[in-house]
């Protein structure tokens, strides 16, 4: 009996990793993002873009150096993070090499209080001027890099874009080749799962969860 409960166990655990392996990138609204903006450049013959993780990770620093403030996303206040904050905290922070860094060609950043998914955020938050679409379809482009990331783990919710016209396989390179994964927030390329609307710390739920329903069916066989 105690046999066939210990082959159930292990047989349930393989399920599990493989399913928690296989959810990747699917569960990542910055990745999302990317995929319907390639959609819609290729439906208008334009190139897809490489998803840069280099890159994406340095959209979300760049959203982080806004702290929150929609207001100086847009309007007349709007403001934007000087060139210099790209080698002296956005490369560091991601563990990118600074001599990797290559031009910014093109960037699209929106702040809305409320949470959408990816595919309302692009036609509804990034695009939403005729100049937005130039951005968008520019032949300089070679890559993109997008993230997503509320405040404090909550709203205002801010989407940056980020294009470049470097290299696919020599710009925004980590050293060591992994680039770091920095939290709240999500951004595309990193094949990191990362959960939509309200959690956006690491997600170590599924484990949490399957760790106690272990433990309960311990418990409950008196293993
Ligand atoms: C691309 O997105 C824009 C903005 O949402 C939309 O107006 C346009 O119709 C889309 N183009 C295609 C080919 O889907
Ligand atoms: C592409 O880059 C070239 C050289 O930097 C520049 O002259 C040109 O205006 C750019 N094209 C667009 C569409 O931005
Ligand atoms: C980088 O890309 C270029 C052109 O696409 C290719 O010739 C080269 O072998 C690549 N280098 C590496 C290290 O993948």
């Amino acid at each position: 009996m105690a046999m066939v409960i210990w082959v159930l166990l292990v047989y349930l655990l393989v399920v599990s990793v493989s399913a928690a392996t296989q959810m990747k990138v699917t569960n990542n609204p910055a990745d999302e993002l990317v995929a319907v903006l390639n959609a819609n450049r290729t439906a208008h013959k334009s190139s897809s873009l490489y998803d840069n993780p280099g890159l994406a990770c340095i959209a979300l620093q760049y959203i982080k150096a806004y702290k929150g403030d929609c207001g100086a996303v847009g309007g007349p206040d709007a403001k934007k993070p000087a060139d210099s904050e790209f080698v002296e905290a956005f490369a560091p922070n991601c563990g990118i090499q600074v001599s990797t860094l290559s031009p910014i060609t093109g960037r699209l950043l929106g702040c809305e209080t409320k949470y959408v998914h990816a595919a309302e955020a692009f036609s509804n938050i990034l695009i939403e001027s005729s100049k937005s679409l130039d951005i968008l379809y520019n032949k300089n482009h070679t890559e993109v890099g997008a993230a997503v990331s509320g405040s404090d783990g909550g709203s205002p919710y801010f989407w940056c874009v980020l294009f470049s016209g470097g290299k696919t396989n020599s710009s925004f390179v980590a050293e060591g080749g992994v680039v770091k994964i920095t939290r709240p927030g999500c951004f595309s390329g990193a094949d990191d799962e990362c959960s939509g609307a309200y959690d956006w710390s690491r997600s170590s739920s599924v484990w949490a969860c399957f760790t106690t329903a272990l433990i309960a069916m311990g418990f409950a066989f008196g293993l």
